[in-house]
């Protein structure tokens, strides 16, 4: 019989990791059970700060079968794709305001042979996915202002999660995910989880703890036992 619980993911962002010691703090969590590394980039340009491309991502893709999860914060992504595709990335996100052509950039993203996501700002409305749904695989909503690890996350981006997990059968294709990033922590991770989201991205949760193999674990534990 086939498993309908709603899959839920927490994916580790090494924004908030000791960039000296990357591949033992990624080893960590992967052996925690971490399934998603949530790389951010940022180009100084989409947001103030710049982090890191893909000679960082190709040079941790030897050490980890984690599936890549890359968040371009970067202005006209389309630019990017393919070096991030050759330096290991699975799944790559690019933001709704960053870019003209939506639909061509979904193509080139599967194209390069990754999986792709959008992500929403939380002041910009979710509108228009429906005719990009083919290609969508994960819809991302910022929870707070994309740039900067260990924000507090904005409470009005509950009903945004809500809305969005009620209105995704309606539009997106089957199986599409729907992920969360910003200011997700012990405190308020039953919240967002009751919300509807799948995939909840944490940086500050993680490697901002002294123990990011126990602070995973303990996130997960609380995420899972708020399933809906
Ligand atoms: C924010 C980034 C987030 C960030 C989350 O601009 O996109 O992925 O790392 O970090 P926390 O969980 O610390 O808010
Ligand atoms: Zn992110």
């Amino acid at each position: 019989m086939a498993d309908l619980t709603r899959m839920i993911e927490i994916a580790p962002s090494i924004l908030s990791a000791d960039f000296a010691a990357l591949a033992g703090q990624v080893a960590q969590i992967e052996q925690a059970g971490a399934r998603f590394l949530h790389i951010d980039v940022m180009d100084g340009h989409f947001v103030p700060h710049i982090t890191l491309g893909p000679l960082i991502v190709q040079a941790l893709r030897p050490y980890t079968q984690m599936i890549f999860d890359v968040h371009l914060m970067i202005e006209r992504p389309e630019r990017y794709i393919e070096d991030f595709a050759r330096a290991g990335a699975d799944h790559i996100t690019v933001h709704w305001e960053a870019t003209r052509h939506m639909h061509r950039l979904m193509q080139q993203i599967k194209a390069a042979g990754c999986t792709a996501g959008i992500a929403f700002n939380p002041a910009t409305p979710v509108t228009g996915l429906e005719f990009v749904a083919e290609h969508l695989d994960v819809v991302l909503l910022m929870t707070v202002n994309p740039g900067f690890g260990g924000q507090t996350f904005i409470e009005g981006m509950l009903s945004k999660i809500t809305q969005m997990s009620r209105g995704l059968p309606d539009w997106g294709k089957p199986g599409c995910l729907l992920q969360v990033d910003g200011g997700i922590q012990v405190g308020n991770i039953a919240r967002v989880v009751q919300a509807g989201a799948e995939i909840l991205v944490a940086g500050a949760a993680v490697f901002g703890q002294p123990n990011p193999a126990g602070a995973y674990v303990a996130l997960r534990a609380a995420a899972l036992a708020n399933r809906v």
